[in-house]
């Protein structure tokens, strides 16, 4: 799927259109959280430069108890966004703080850092989203880094029709602009709602890779004049194909979507675990840099 998908970056111009569409796999993470792995699974390795995507959502604890201790990252940034629940996270910079329902936590791990996720909770729902987005080779040695954002930070655009915009990176065509700052793959993450036929129409840049995951409800990706639109349910990631607008319309009564873009590095990825770098070598290296406590 991901051969084809990137054979439309070769079409800059017009609507983008949905390249491919995928529910993701059941996974278990850190020590045994239940989620669901969209991005980063057997069924899609990357879409460059977005490594992984993880969806969890559970009122059970016993599927998110256990959270994420601490382990290492190096050579990327994870990107934490909820929409019900808390979870505390600590890392090796010696940073702590309780991420709260819209609030997102952005952090380039660059050369290294060790941290834990851990639900600020025993009861009660936990759902979000963990992103992992790729540094460009210049940048996977950076000094490891967090932006942290509480919901009251994030800017909320309203369009017309109803349509409400959470701008939590990037700048959207309207000059709004999410907090979150200076990532070299310029993404921009946007957290939209939109009533049934609220129109969502912006432009992207061509070079930017994008994808829409439904939340709620059912979003037509509007395709243009000529070709048929295509509607994705709620707990379905769509891969937009190439081309320089996003045209999104909302087709149930509520419909709540995440739309996330940024540039693609084209640069060639190795991954084991937790780094991702550029070579087998500079994975064996992180290996080695950790085990010797040089995080
Ligand atoms: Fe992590």
């Amino acid at each position: 799927m991901s051969t084809s998908a990137h054979q439309e970056f070769s079409a800059p111009q017009g609507v983008r259109r949905v390249v491919g569409a995928l529910r993701g796999v059941p996974a278990e993470d850190g020590a045994g959280v239940k989620l669901t792995r969209i991005i980063g699974s057997p069924q899609l390795d990357m879409w460059d430069p977005f490594l992984l995507l993880d969806r969890f959502e559970s009122d059970n604890p016993k599927d998110y108890i256990a959270g994420f201790p601490a382990h290492p990252h190096r050579g990327f940034e994870t990107v934490t966004y909820l929409l019900a629940g808390r979870l505390r996270h600590k890392d090796s910079t010696g940073r702590e703080g309780v991420i709260e329902p819209g609030g997102v936590q952005w952090m380039t791990a660059g050369r290294g850092i060790v941290h834990s996720e851990m639900p600020e909770q025993v009861e009660g729902r936990l759902s979000g989203f963990q992103l992992w987005l790729n540094l460009p080779a210049t940048h996977k040695m950076t000094a490891p880094s967090y932006q942290e954002f509480d919901p009251d930070a994030i800017p909320l655009e309203r369009r017309g029709e109803g349509v409400l915009i959470r701008v939590i990176a990037g700048q959207t065509s309207e000059g709004t602009r999410g907090p979150v700052e200076g990532v070299p793959t310029s993404p921009r993450y946007l957290d939209i709602e939109l009533p049934p036929h609220g129109v969502f129409s912006e432009p992207v840049p061509a070079d930017h890779a994008a994808f829409a995951y439904v939340i709620e409800g059912g979003v037509d990706v509007r395709a243009g004049r000529d070709v048929n639109d295509r509607r994705i349910a709620a707990g379905t990631l769509a891969l937009l194909g190439g081309g320089d607008r996003i045209q999104l319309i909302g087709s149930e009564p509520r419909n709540r979507l995440l739309l996330v873009s940024a540039l693609r590095l084209e640069e060639p990825v190795a991954r084991s675990g937790p780094f991702v770098m550029n070579t087998r070598d500079e994975i064996m290296q992180a290996y080695s840099d950790y085990q010797a406590g040089r995080f």
